[in-house]
């Protein structure tokens, strides 16, 4: 092990203390390999595809891009923390299954957090917005037209709910 740092910080609710995680250690690895998180996925690991995004403290973030020791005393909420229950999916989560928002579910995380900011500051967005905030987040299955109308329809649910 290289050198290490002890951080603090919650995670999708849970904290967790005194975390001793290697300073070279992105958020991205700590949340996959020391938490578990393996929700939260890597596709480039340098900013562009958007596979990693996180919220931190409360707005989307790329893990791939920070390191572990930068976020000691944040709040992150991963995609294993947006459900409202085990047994229960987020109103997102049902829209994109049932829009056929997702094939291979590689982008899915990244574009659920990455929504799920968007959609907390602008509750009844275009199409034109729905496009341009997801305009950061690859997807290579799906034309993308599944991923946007799976995006309104949750807005709707949103405010129904
Ligand atoms: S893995 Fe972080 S942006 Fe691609
Ligand atoms: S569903 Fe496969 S990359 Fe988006």
């Amino acid at each position: 092990m290289g050198e290490t740092r002890k951080i603090s910080l919650s995670v999708n609710g849970t904290s967790y203390a005194d975390q001793e995680v290697e300073v070279r250690f992105t958020l991205a690895d700590f949340l996959r390999q020391q938490l578990g998180l393996t929700g939260t996925h890597l596709g480039c690991e340098h900013g562009v595809c958007g596979a990693c995004t996180i919220l931190l403290n409360g707005q989307s973030a790329r893990s791939c891009l920070l390191l572990a020791v930068q976020v000691d005393g944040a709040e992150i909420t991963t995609i294993e923390g947006i459900a409202p229950s085990a047994d229960e999916l987020h109103p997102l989560q049902e829209a994109f299954r049932d829009n056929h928002g997702l094939q291979c579910g590689f982008c899915t995380p990244g574009m659920l957090t990455t929504l799920l900011e968007f959609l907390g500051d602008n509750p009844d967005p275009t199409e034109q917005e729905v496009r341009i905030a997801i305009s950061g987040n690859l997807c290579r299955c799906t034309g993308y037209q599944g991923i946007v109308a799976a995006a309104l329809d949750a807005a709707k649910r949103l405010q129904k709910a």
